[in-house]
């Protein structure tokens, strides 16, 4: 449902017909220019924060070469919140002895996964204060029997976001990604965007396939507006994040990825629950550049079913229903 990584085969298939094609199509420096769009960097070459504050001294990330225990042993609720040492309230916290100006937003696609949500939270929570952050955590679950639509989800995160602080950086995270580094941050920069989980244990921690962005993106609020978000059109596992891809480069957006050893991810397992695969995807992604500035943020609707505020997480819970009739049935998978 989440991650949708093991889709890896044909995307890498598609990557490939992509480049030839365009080698064909475009032999221009600015084309080739593009094709280096994925630059890896270390993460202190992006450190920001230099402002000046005022009152209390700027906040440190701690010791690099930390690593971090990933727990995958269930776990229930409410002894999350007892454990941890940062009490959050409404699914946020912010450190008192520092002071961390970027307010950043988690924004979970979510469905039906209460032991998955419990072991991520109790990993959330840490990872985030042990970085002292100023985070809020927010779960947006479709609540309808239609297909899974992580892009639809997270276009609507950005948007109800809004309505409970300025955030000035998102991260879009599955709920079965765990960081294995304490020290990647979990920050945003001006003008680009970093995929920051790109070597999968699932995929003994090599990148599933070139243009890979799902899993954990930052991506700063006006860059997102700027691309009109993720497109709608994706019914089922697969598709939107490489959509994605293609309006980074459309826009001309700089898209970057850690070092090796600060993208690993653990993967927690999904058990027996099936991932539906959209198997249009790849039709759907062909006719793609037509549709960015008409899919996307400005054709989003949907029904707030409930919107819930818990110790650990707001909740935001919604239904697609709106936003299916309007979608055309070609793209039917
Ligand atoms: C920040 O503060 C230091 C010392 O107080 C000062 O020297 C420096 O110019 C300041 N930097 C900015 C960007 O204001
Ligand atoms: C960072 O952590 C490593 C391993 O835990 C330790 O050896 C090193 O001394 C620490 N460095 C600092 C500056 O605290
Ligand atoms: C965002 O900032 C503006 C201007 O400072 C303020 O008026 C508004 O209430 C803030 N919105 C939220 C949700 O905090
Ligand atoms: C996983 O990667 C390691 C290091 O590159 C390699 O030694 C190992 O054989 C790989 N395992 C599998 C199952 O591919
Ligand atoms: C995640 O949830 C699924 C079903 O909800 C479960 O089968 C699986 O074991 C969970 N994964 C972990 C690591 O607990």
């Amino acid at each position: 449902m989440e991650a949708c990584y093991l889709n890896s085969r044909f995307a890498k298939t598609l990557g490939k017909r992509r480049v030839i094609a365009r080698i064909f199509a475009l032999i221009s420096i600015v084309t080739l220019v593009k094709f280096t769009f994925l630059t890896e960097i270390a993460s202190d070459k992006y450190s920001i924060g230099k402002n000046n504050y005022t009152g209390a001294r700027r906040c440190i990330t701690r010791n690099v070469s930390e690593g971090i225990e990933v727990n995958t042993k269930a776990v229930v609720m409410k002894e999350v919140a007892q454990h941890l040492k940062g009490k959050p309230h409404r699914g946020g916290w912010a450190p008192i002895d520092c002071k961390r100006e970027i307010k950043v937003a988690i924004i979970v696609p979510y469905r039906n996964r209460p032991e998955n949500l419990s072991i991520f939270l109790r990993h959330m929570h840490n990872f985030l204060q042990r970085q002292k952050r100023n985070y809020q955590i927010f779960i947006i679950e479709q609540s309808d029997d239609l297909l899974f639509n992580r892009g639809s989800l997270l276009n609507i995160g950005y948007k109800e976001i809004q309505k409970y602080d300025n955030f000035t950086c998102l991260i879009f995270h599955d709920l079965d990604m765990l960081s294995e580094h304490t020290s990647v941050g979990y920050d945003c920069i001006k003008s680009g965007i970093i995929h920051l989980s790109s070597r999968l244990s699932v995929t003994n921690y090599t990148l599933p396939y070139k243009r890979y962005i799902g899993g954990v993106l930052s991506i700063s609020p006006r860059t997102f507006q700027k691309l009109n978000g993720y497109a709608n059109t994706f019914w089922g596992c697969g598709g939107e994040d490489d959509e994605l891809v293609n309006r980074i480069e459309h826009n001309g957006i700089k898209l970057y990825r850690l070092t090796e050893s600060m993208s690993r991810y653990h993967c927690l397992s999904h058990g027996n629950s099936e991932q539906v695969y959209n198997k249009n995807r790849f039709k759907i992604l062909e006719s793609s550049s037509s549709r960015y500035s008409l899919d996307g943020l400005n054709d989003l609707v949907y029904d707030t079913i409930e919107a819930s505020e818990g110790i650990l997480f707001v909740k935001i819970s919604v239904s697609l229903l709106k936003l299916r009739s309007l979608i055309h049935k070609e793209f039917d998978i």
